[in-house]
């Protein structure tokens, strides 16, 4: 969990965007919900000096000292590069440094790498060569290091992202503040589960919540769903510019204990019918986490049958964005959802 400046930024980004994200994320109620590491995305980078030592742009005059300030707030910084020669936006990679690069970042502090495959084509050999070697690279600075992989789902990432040591790889495309991106993207993601597990993630990209593109059903829907798909919850928002309603969205702890619940189980789709959606995520207590998503323009009632989720005879029922006990239901439960809204609820037999 934490925060990326990609979403909301890109490149407008220096020192004191990033001193201001850390500031408003200990502040806000997000740190306290269990938000941690601050990431510097694309367009940080400067030039390498004779030695082939990068270093910051003007934007960004002492890297070390920005994450002493990161950490003085019980927070972790992250940063970002490519495989290649350059960036996605065009800056220097660390193609042919990977081990300088990886020193750097763990000599100025940081804690979390985002590795962006940009150059366009590439074999699923040279990709995971690429990835090995800066994971061997981070590895060797005996500092931990969470390591991102991002290269758009090419070559099924999912399928050896864990062995290449990736802690969580992009399964898509970049996601956009608009309804049917999050949407296309999320639903997507049915059939993935069985790659996730503790340490190692799919990640559907980071979110938009806050960001104003969306209503406040659609980003409901949005955290609900990346909750369900135990994905990296890494805002994507202006964090010092939040309206009371973003932070409630961002930090409910219920939602978020689906998220991070210990099992480490990726929800999954268990019933469909056109623009209707029922997924389940399996709780490490025994419960389970059901969403009913309405993807049409509409109000509509929808179900789950207590069988299709290994539940039969009663159960109780709680609304994770109420907060609220709904009382003992047998055999199924209903409820009426919000045009491309959700119903978020924790089933439990007695
Ligand atoms: C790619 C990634 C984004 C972001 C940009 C930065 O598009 O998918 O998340 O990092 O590069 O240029």
């Amino acid at each position: 969990m934490g925060w990326n400046s990609w979403n909301h930024f890109a490149g407008h980004i220096d020192d004191k965007t990033v001193r201001a994200a850390a500031d408003a994320m200990a502040s806000s109620g997000m740190k306290a919900a269990g938000y941690q590491y601050i990431v510097i995305d694309d367009t940080w980078a400067g030039k390498r000096d004779d030695q082939g030592f990068i270093h910051p742009n003007e934007k960004f005059p002492d890297m070390k000292a920005l994450a002493d300030y990161v950490h003085s707030k019980g927070l972790k910084l992250g940063i970002y590069s490519s495989p290649g020669p350059r960036t996605c936006a065009g800056y220097e990679g660390s193609l042919g440094h990977e081990e300088q690069d990886a020193q750097t970042y763990a000599n100025w502090g940081m804690d979390y790498l985002k590795y962006d495959w940009c150059q366009s084509g590439g074999t699923v050999e040279q990709m995971e060569a690429a990835y090995t070697k800066m994971h061997d690279a981070l590895v060797k600075t005996g500092r931990p290091i969470v390591f991102s992989l991002c290269q758009y789902g090419w070559h099924k990432v999912w399928e050896w992202g864990a062995s290449v040591g990736g802690n969580l790889w992009r399964t898509t495309g970049d996601i956009s503040d608009r309804y049917f991106s999050m949407a296309d993207i999320g639903f997507d993601q049915n059939g993935l589960e069985k790659f996730a597990g503790p340490g190692h993630w799919n990640d559907p990209d980071m979110l938009e919540v806050g960001n104003g593109g969306m209503s406040e059903d659609e980003y409901r829907t949005h955290m609900s769903l990346w909750a369900i798909l135990a994905a990296p919850l890494m805002a994507g928002n202006d964090l010092g510019e939040m309206t009371p309603y973003t932070v409630e969205l961002l930090t409910n702890p219920e939602v978020i204990a689906v998220d991070q619940d210990p099992l480490g189980k990726q929800g999954y789709r268990i019933a469909q019918e056109g623009p209707f959606e029922v997924w389940m995520k399996p709780m490490a207590d025994g419960s389970k986490v059901v969403g009913l998503f309405n993807r049409q323009r509409t109000t509509e009632q929808m179900s789950v049958n207590f069988s299709d989720i290994g539940i039969s005879g009663a159960a109780t029922v709680r609304d994770l964005w109420m907060k609220k006990d709904l009382g003992g239901f047998r055999d199924k439960f209903s409820a009426y959802v919000p045009m491309h809204g959700v119903v978020l609820v924790r089933i439990k037999v007695q």
